[in-house]
């Protein structure tokens, strides 16, 4: 089989605070993004009138959007991830009444998508939330913030319902334990513990976003999204081996709760060792059986674990906890590249949960270099993208329902973890750079048409 099933989906993903800039435009809010100006990491700035920061403006999607789109139909997409701004609609979090303004916007989006028969797939919170519930409330470690998502949550359903049928909840919901401020709202020193309690009612929150949908949109479906962090033992050490199990469990468990509807033994067990004792109600655990539809993760790399504290010790300074591949090359940011690796992921998710599967994000953060005549021959971007697509065509090969596969920045954008520019994902260029100089004006990369063609021949192009 050397083409993608007829049904797949086909298209780019982007998150709202990365892309739109206008960040106080019509009624919006403050987020978590906006006073973390130096990305997801990064320390909290409270903002002072007259300031500004790179994605205040972004690439500005929030007014070039019929543009954007555009370029993404010439290229065949006929899906397109984006994320609601929380903020656009409750600009507090806690207001009483939703912000039509917001609304209005994401109605113009959605029917600009229609108009190129572009599937919306849609996530409710991408990396950010008001800022007002965060210091009124104290983020997600209140209880409370279920209550006020729940309720933006309906709140979008019943507005979109006939426009948006594809759903995520929370992205990269296992990040919180690394990024616990853009992940739950809390700062950057909470204990372990506290950062459970968020992620509980945060997991709570999203299963309510799944009966909501499954209430409100018919022929809804939700998904839940994960950061895809595959470890392998950095020997055949039965410790290193044991310790790799217990590293992919810690991002996992997130999926098990979300696809099984309860907390699995071993990570019960793992609370119960660290003496964390979570609030975790009768009513909490009737929510949490409502379960997903189908799993979205992203994927960027692999990497090794080793019990060796030494080793680990050196390595140290990772997102996640693990040390370099040797049998593997990295990108100019140091993200190991490892094609194969996602076929081993989709297998396993496949195994595990036995629900289809949608990669939502994937792709190469490079510096592009614009030549003399305007043109960007990004051939590195083109190569990972293909080893990677002839990957999932594998894993489909292998018997794995995958849904779709939506790249990460199909326009340039600001990077998540630093908040810059100069790390591009684009097929398309945007003008604008680390410093906020630049026209954001647009232009095709070399990329454009390689991903039309694969496209337009639904994987047929790809080179093995
Ligand atoms: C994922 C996020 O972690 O990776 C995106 O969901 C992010 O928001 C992407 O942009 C790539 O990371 P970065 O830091 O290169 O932008």
């Amino acid at each position: 089989m050397k083409t993608f099933p007829q049904t797949f989906l086909w298209g780019g993903a982007t998150a709202a605070n990365q892309i739109e800039g206008a960040y106080l435009e019509d009624g919006k809010g403050l987020s978590t993004s906006d006073v973390q100006p130096q990305g997801v990491f990064g320390d909290v700035v409270e903002r002072v009138p007259g300031d500004s920061g790179i994605k205040d403006i972004a690439i500005d999607f929030y007014h070039r959007y019929p543009e954007d789109i555009s370029l993404f139909a010439e290229m065949g997409f006929n899906c397109l991830r984006v994320s609601i701004a929380w903020t656009r609609i409750f600009p507090n979090g806690d207001d009483a009444t939703p912000n039509e303004a917001g609304l209005a916007y994401y109605d113009k989006l959605f029917d600009e998508m229609a108009k190129y028969n572009i599937t919306p797939l849609v996530t409710l919170s991408h990396y950010e939330m008001p800022w007002a519930l965060v210091k009124n409330y104290g983020g997600w470690g209140n209880r409370k913030v279920i209550g006020f998502f729940e309720r933006y949550a309906r709140t979008v359903f019943e507005r979109y319902q006939s426009k948006v049928k594809l759903w995520l909840t929370f992205n990269e919901i296992n990040m919180s334990l690394h990024a616990p401020m853009t992940g739950v709202g809390l700062p950057a020193d909470s204990s372990k513990a506290q950062v459970y309690q968020a992620i509980h009612h945060q997991l709570v929150a999203s299963a309510l976003a799944v009966k909501a949908c499954h209430d409100i949109v018919a022929e809804g479906k939700i998904g839940n999204m994960l950061l895809g962090g595959l470890m392998y033992p950095l020997s055949c050490k039965p410790e290193d081996v044991f310790k790799t199990l217990q590293e992919n469990r810690s991002w996992q468990f997130f999926g098990d709760v979300q696809c099984r509807g309860a907390y699995p033994g071993y990570i019960l067990r793992y609370f119960r060792e660290s003496g964390f004792t979570l609030e975790i109600t009768d009513a909490d655990r009737e929510a949490l059986k409502s379960t997903v539809d189908f799993i979205s993760f992203s994927y960027y790399m692999t990497g090794c674990v080793t019990a060796d504290e030494a080793l680990n010790q050196k390595a140290r300074g990772n997102i996640l906890n693990m040390v370099p591949n040797p049998h593997l090359a990295s990108s100019e940011w140091g993200w190991q590249i490892d094609p194969l690796g996602l076929r081993t992921l989709l297998n396993v998710l496949w195994d595990r949960y036995q629900k289809p599967l949608f990669i939502v994000e994937n792709g190469l953060g490079a510096k592009d270099k614009v030549e003399a005549d305007g043109s960007i021959n990004d051939d590195y971007r083109i190569s990972y993208l293909n080893d990677h697509l002839v990957q999932a065509r594998e894993a489909i090969a292998d018997g794995v329902e995958l849904m779709g596969f939506t790249s990460w920045g199909p326009i340039d954008l600001v990077s998540a973890s630093k908040a810059e520019l100069s790390k591009r994902y684009g097929f398309i260029y945007v003008d604008r750079n680390d410093d906020g100089s630049g026209t954001l004006a647009r232009s095709k990369k070399k990329s454009f048409g390689w991903y039309k063609e694969v496209i337009a021949t639904r994987g047929a192009s790809l080179k093995e």
